[in-house]
């Protein structure tokens, strides 16, 4: 646990959402009135967002459910390494791979270096999201990891439909969107040599509710479970329902690879069909989307045929 214990027990104190008066805070924990008001500023910056009140002191402006080791790691055999806030939880696994099976988790309440693809940033603030990713190994390597990322967006819109949270569409090759706005983003990196098993970790940011702090640090239209869903959604559930498509959905890609998933993704396939431009490294090609090849890459119509186009450093955006 990295926040001091202190601002922990203020922190579990403001979770029913009431208010609490500093007063009684300070009294309850045993704390100077001054202690409580920097442990109160120290949990705003980590993200949360927390009413003042004059005469009625602090409350959350949700309340919030922590994730919870005891319910995520219940009924699995797999790890699950769960931080109150860590660098990035790619980074953990990545950084200790010679510890892991295949299904074995990291979860944070909080990064302080999420990452995106090629190095951009995923914004994390404190119990805002999931931050969740898992280790697989590959006995085929490298050559059988083609399509991983398109196969967990399928997986992760699965276990949102599961939960009730329709709509959820993958947009090539790497997000989660919801109408115009950005839900969730995966990071699939990979460790090994060529003829060698490849170790995957395959990371997932999904915003749950993020709060106004985030919104002014995203450059583009956002949104979260919360918003769609209209109501509080349980962290807690939500992290297993995903772990347990994950799990069951890469045994399924290790053994049949990307074919069960293709018409998966068709039907949720944001752009099927749609105007769009695919932004090169310094150019870009203008077409339809007619979806992804048996490969996963993506096709596009464009004045001169069908072409494909791998993920790597190509964006895909409207047109
Ligand atoms: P691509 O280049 O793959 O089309 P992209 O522009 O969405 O995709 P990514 O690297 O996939 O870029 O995602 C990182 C981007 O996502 C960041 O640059 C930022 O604009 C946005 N972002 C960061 N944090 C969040 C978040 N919590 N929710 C939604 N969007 C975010
Ligand atoms: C993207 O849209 O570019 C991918 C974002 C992936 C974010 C998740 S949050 C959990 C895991 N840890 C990270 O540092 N990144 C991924």
């Amino acid at each position: 646990m990295l926040i001091n214990d202190n601002r922990q027990r203020v922190l579990e104190t403001l979770l029913d959402g009431e208010f609490h008066s500093g007063a009684h805070l300070a009294e309850c924990l045993g704390l100077s009135r001054t202690a409580v008001n920097n442990h109160i500023q120290a949990l705003e910056a980590l993200g949360l967002e927390i009413y003042s009140v004059k005469g009625k002191g602090y409350r959350l402006a949700e309340p919030v459910t922590l994730l919870d080791a005891d319910v995520l790691s219940s009924g699995l055999a797999s790890k699950v390494h769960l931080f109150d806030e860590v660098d990035s939880t790619n980074s953990f696994l990545l950084n200790n791979l010679g510890d892991l099976a295949s299904g074995d988790c990291c979860l944070a309440e909080r990064q302080t270096q999420g990452r995106g693809r090629r190095g951009r940033e995923w914004v994390s603030p404190y119990a805002g999201s999931l931050y969740l990713s898992m280790y697989w190994r590959l006995d085929g390597g490298i050559a059988q990891a083609g399509g991983l990322s398109l196969v967990v967006g399928v997986l992760l819109v699965e276990a949102l439909e599961s939960l009730g949270i329709a709509g959820v569409s993958v947009k090539w090759p790497n997000d989660l969107y919801y109408g115009e706005s950005k839900l969730a983003g995966i990071l699939v990196e990979m460790r090994g040599q060529y003829g060698e098993p490849a170790h995957m970790v395959i990371g997932c940011g999904i915003n749950v509710n993020l709060g106004q702090g985030a919104a002014s640090q995203i450059d583009r239209d956002w949104t979260d479970l919360h918003q769609i869903h209209g109501a509080p959604v349980d962290r807690n559930l939500l992290a297993r329902e995903v772990i347990g498509h994950l799990q069951k959905g890469l045994q399924q890609f290790e053994l049949q690879g990307l074919a069960p998933f293709l018409e998966r993704w068709r039907q949720r396939d944001r752009y099927l069909g749609k105007p769009v431009r695919v932004l090169l490294a310094d150019s870009e090609v203008t077409g339809v989307a007619a979806g992804v090849d048996a490969s996963g890459a993506l096709l596009l119509e464009t004045d001169s045929g069908l072409q494909a186009f791998n993920s790597g450093e190509v964006s895909l955006r409207p047109s």
